[in-house]
């Protein structure tokens, strides 16, 4: 049975994903700091690339080096300068206030060069903090919200006057976050305790890593670089002061806390390429094998249905359920769009979709026997971790689909389904999505099962579920065909994609594949919302995608794809009846027949490989795109 861990005790981080928008590592011990993180910042920077930096802690001296562009620039920076310390702190930053610059970049010092403070999220009431500490004589060399955190900490250190005790340090830090309104995540250190970090976290993830006399820091287990055999996950308003043989934590009002020390099975999948072009390719490939994960030790042949450990409600309280609402962002967004054509058509239950960041602000009106899920690839986008907290605020039974053991959206739920789809490093999530749309399929057939949907109807789904891995196999090797395709449509600014009922997500979804990587401006329409205005884009330079593969529309998309061609506008049919396409598509891409239940799934795979192309022909960074990073901590 796949199910959330709720107390964490032996998490099995294999697959393991936690992708916040940008990184932090710390290390104090008995080792060279400057390598060690700088090989934990090389695997968390494609969460966020604007800049990274490290500060360095040998004695009273502290060392800073920090430099606009990827982790390489700084290595190369530090090669010119080296710098032996067994304490540091680095950070990859993800800009949100103050331009991509050195100067902007962390770790920041404080004006008295006592501390050095790297942080991810954002200081929402950094303006006020500033001005006041401007006018306590505090001066400032950026012009990001994090400075002000340094110079917070170096007025609190220097208002208490006692000894220089290390719990002085920690409770500068306390006391200057009591200040705080806002997220982060932060390492700090002090120049008069030279063995010693302090680390805090509120909505932006943070993990201590227990190695053999030494601890880490990081926003991954994968800046941990390996070297810790245990974690502590930080929860939200706690501080650490950590040591090499010793983790002290407080919560923000200084209460003591008894903290878990949860064991790392590492079995992470290997990080490297093995063999692509790039991550985004490798992940599109490896989707039969994602999508194998994803159903494994899911379906019961017998009955006909699936097997939902994760979901910790009895066959009865599922029953009561008569409305469910799933809440996410981006492309986990629209796997919720998918999920609801799958449950209200295999189900009959009604479901509503939230962006998540319109639903922790929105107080919609819920009734009571509503079932909240969120989707989320990291399981730590800050806005789907507060739609979480909003709905199980409210009183609701609020459930999870997550890729990342251990992440934060997995502990705060009140259980779930893991994805198990592997790392997804490429900026652009592809397998990710279609698990998440297989996994929605279950939930479907599950609960589907308990009410309307008869015996033979659920074996024809868990059949069709069955073939999932071979069907998608089966399109991928479509690939050559459409990177041809892909080279006569780069040149394009412009693009439509249309579908209907399931398949408008995976339009939606193609679109948004083609923004991210390719910066080609690409819309999603409902094919027939068409009439009522896009139409009005169609011409000659403006191309357009048409999903059709869902029987029972299909008359209706071949009629839009033929008033798009009679006004000139060039078509690429993504169908699984291509012969109905001769005449009004220019380039016809043939799926095979699936089970409608697959089609979200299985016409998903053509859109990603061909943004994934045109990308590439017009010289894109696909796995970094420009302003992106992997996941959103920040609001
Ligand atoms: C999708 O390609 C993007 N990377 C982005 O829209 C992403 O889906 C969104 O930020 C949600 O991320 P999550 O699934 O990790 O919560
Ligand atoms: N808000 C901070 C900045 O803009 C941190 C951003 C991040 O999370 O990388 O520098």
């Amino acid at each position: 049975m796949l199910c959330f861990v709720k107390v964490i005790q032996f998490i099995g981080i294999w697959l393991q994903k936690i992708f916040t928008m940008c990184g932090i590592t710390g290390y104090v011990g008995y080792k060279n700091a400057s390598p060690i993180l700088l090989e934990g910042l090389r695997k968390l920077e494609y969460r966020g690339y604007d800049s990274a930096g490290l500060a360095l802690l040998n004695g009273s001296q502290l060392y800073l080096e920090k430099r606009k562009g990827r982790v390489s620039v700084l290595a190369d920076e530090m090669q010119k300068h080296p710098f032996r310390a067994q304490t540091g702190i680095s950070h990859t930053r993800w800009a949100t206030h103050g331009e991509v610059t050195d100067a902007n970049a962390h770790p920041h010092l404080s004006s008295d060069g006592n501390f050095a403070l790297v942080h991810n999220g954002i200081i929402e009431n950094y303006e006020s903090i500033k001005k006041f500490l401007s006018a306590e004589g505090y001066s400032f060399s950026s012009q990001t919200d994090s400075e002000v955190l340094a110079n917070l900490i170096a007025y609190h250190y220097a208002r208490r006057t006692d000894e220089k005790c290390e719990s002085r340090f920690l409770e500068a830090v306390r006391k200057a976050l009591m200040h705080v309104e806002g997220t982060y995540g932060i390492a700090v250190l002090c120049r008069f305790f030279p063995k010693q970090i302090v680390a805090a976290r509120k909505g932006s993830p943070l993990l201590i890593g227990v190695g053999k006399d030494e601890m880490l820091v990081s926003s991954d287990v994968l800046g941990f670089a390996g070297r810790a055999k245990n974690v502590i996950y930080l929860e939200d308003s706690q501080v650490a002061s950590i040591a090499p043989e010793n983790c002290d934590i407080v919560t923000i009002g200084n209460k003591q806390i008894d903290f878990v020390v949860s064991k790392i099975d590492w079995e992470l999948e290997n990080a490297d390429l093995a063999g692509a072009s790039h991550y985004m390719e490798k992940e599109i490939f490896e989707q039969p094998k994602a999508l194998e994960n994803a159903i494994r030790g899911r379906i019961s042949d017998d009955l006909s249905t699936a097997q939902l450990g994760g979901i910790n409600m009895t066959p009865n309280e599922l029953r009561q359920i008569d409305r469910i609402l799933f809440c996410a962002c981006g492309t986990a967004w629209h796997a919720c769009l998918a999920a609801e054509h799958l449950i209200e058509k295999y189900a009959r239950i009604p479901v509503e979709v939230e962006y998540a960041s319109e639903f922790r602000y929105r107080n919609a009106p819920l009734d009571k026997s509503t079932l909240v899920f969120v989707i989320s690839q990291s399981g730590e986008t800050i806005d789907t971790l507060e739609a979480l907290r909003e709905s199980k605020r409210k009183g609701f039974k609020t459930l999870a689909i997550t890729n990342s053991v251990g992440s934060t959206i997995s502990r705060e739920s009140d259980g779930g389904l893991y994805q198990y789809a592997g790392k997804e490093i490429g900026v652009a999530s592809t397998k990710a999505f279609t698990s998440q749309v297989a996994i929605s399929l279950l939930l479907a057939l599950y609960i589907g099962r308990m009410r309307d949907l008869s015996f033979a109807e659920g074996r024809e789904i868990v059949k069709a579920v069955k073939s999932l891995p071979a069907m998608a196999e089966e399109v991928l090797k479509l690939a050559p065909k459409i990177q041809e395709i892909a080279k006569k449509y780069a040149k394009f600014d412009d693009f439509l994609f249309l579908g209907r009922l399931s398949e408008f997500p995976v339009a939606l979804e193609g679109a948004l594949k083609l923004k991210e990587i390719s910066y080609i401006h690409a819309e999603a329409y409902p094919a027939g919302e068409m009439k009522h205005g896009p139409i009005a884009l169609v011409c000659p330079e403006c191309p357009t995608v048409v999903f059709a593969n869902t029987d029972d529309v299909l008359p209706k998309i071949i009629s839009n794809a033929q008033e798009i061609k009679a006004r000139k506008g060039p078509v690429i049919a993504i169908t699984n009846s291509p012969e109905d396409f001769e005449k009004s598509a220019d380039d016809i891409i043939p799926l095979p027949k699936v089970h409608e239940a697959l089609c979200p799934i299985i016409s998903t795979i053509p859109a990603q490989l061909l943004a994934y192309y045109i990308a590439l022909e017009r010289g894109c960074d696909v796995d970094k795109p420009r302003n992106l990073a992997k996941a959103v901590t920040v609001e």
